[in-house]
């Protein structure tokens, strides 16, 4: 038995359904982008694994670049615009085509402050593509442009999405097991 197995309750996207339909957002994002500057902005570090598999599946020029921001304890979320960055981009955005890499969207707090902090920087353009959705947990409205996967009000991981920093590496998307793990939360 596999260390994961215990804290696993259901495996809910099985690997081969993940690169199916990162193929098919792939393919959607060469034909939007056509012609176009495409640069990728990924979150670490839950986005990394879909990062890496989406660009393979990008048959146009993209540039990709990466940042890290803090995230809040229960009660202090902080509305679009006042995320705090911890690792910033390294390049400028300015006049780029942005897609923005996210792993999941839950509340939305995230992806907002995000967004918010991108949209000062005077992007051509700014677009999201998240891998899960968790639409029912939403608390503030975020556009997503590109979305892998609707998901139920589950706490999940593997595909980069970390129970403690651990099991990023699996290839599927499961289900965490609430009688052997307490998830944060925030
Ligand atoms: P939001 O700000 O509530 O939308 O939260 C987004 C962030 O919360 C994601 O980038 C993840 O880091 C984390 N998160 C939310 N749901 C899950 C989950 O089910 N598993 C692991 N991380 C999660
Ligand atoms: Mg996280």
């Amino acid at each position: 038995m596999q260390p994961y197995q215990k804290f696993l309750s259901e495996v809910l996207i099985p690997e081969q359904e993940l690169q199916e339909r990162i193929r098919e957002l792939g393919k959607q994002i060469s034909e939007a982008y056509t012609g176009k500057d495409l640069h990728l902005i990924c979150i670490l570090r839950g986005g990394v694994m879909f990062l890496t598999d989406l660009m393979r599946s990008i048959s146009v020029p993209h540039s990709i670049d990466f940042m890290a921001i803090s995230s809040y304890g229960a009660g202090t979320r902080q509305a679009s615009g006042h995320v705090r960055l911890t690792m910033d981009l390294r390049d400028d955005i300015q006049g780029r085509n942005v897609v923005l890499v996210e792993d999941i969207v839950d509340s939305g707090y995230t992806l907002a402050s995000v967004l918010g902090l991108l949209a000062t920087r005077n992007p051509a353009s700014l677009k999201v593509c998240t891998l899960l959705d968790k639409s029912e947990r939403r608390e503030t409205e975020v556009s997503l442009d590109y979305v892998g996967f609707e998901i139920p009000n589950k706490y999940v991981f593997g595909y980069g999405l970390d129970l403690d920093e651990y099991y990023r590496d699996l290839p599927f998307i499961g289900v965490v097991n609430e009688e052997k793990y307490t998830p944060p939360e925030d």
